[in-house]
């Protein structure tokens, strides 16, 4: 895999980002809209994501597999603004929200 070097580059620099800058991520890209407090109906708040992806902690593969499922949509009823973000974006956000998404 000729992107390896590149990405692992991409995922040392994302992970020393600063969480203000991931909150600030999270709500330029409009997830504060449905995953707010209160949340949108039928969707987990932000707190709410972030005890439920706790269990991931520690799990150094973890944001890569949930930004794959999160961004390949089939999941959940094709969210627009989950299927928009970029991978790196994605990483950031899966990563934040498991420290807490503080
Ligand atoms: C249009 C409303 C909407 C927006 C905007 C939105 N989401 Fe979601 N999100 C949902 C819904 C609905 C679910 C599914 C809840 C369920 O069925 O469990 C969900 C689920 C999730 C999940 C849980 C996936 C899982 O593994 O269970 C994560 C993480 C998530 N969203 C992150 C984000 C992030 C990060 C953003 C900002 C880029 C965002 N969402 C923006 C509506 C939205």
């Amino acid at each position: 895999m000729t992107f390896r070097p590149l990405l692992c580059l991409s995922l040392t620099l994302l992970f020393t980002l600063p969480a203000q800058a991931s909150s600030q991520l999270a709500l330029d890209k409009g997830c504060y809209n449905c995953h707010g407090e209160p949340p949108r109906r039928n969707t987990p708040g932000m707190a709410q994501l972030a005890s439920d992806y706790a269990r991931y902690r520690g799990q150094a593969d973890a944001p890569q597999r949930l930004t794959d499922k999160l961004r390949e949509g089939s999941l959940f009823a094709h969210i627009a603004a989950h299927e928009r973000l970029s991978q790196e974006e994605c990483i950031t956000l899966m990563r934040w929200i498991i420290e807490g998404a503080k």
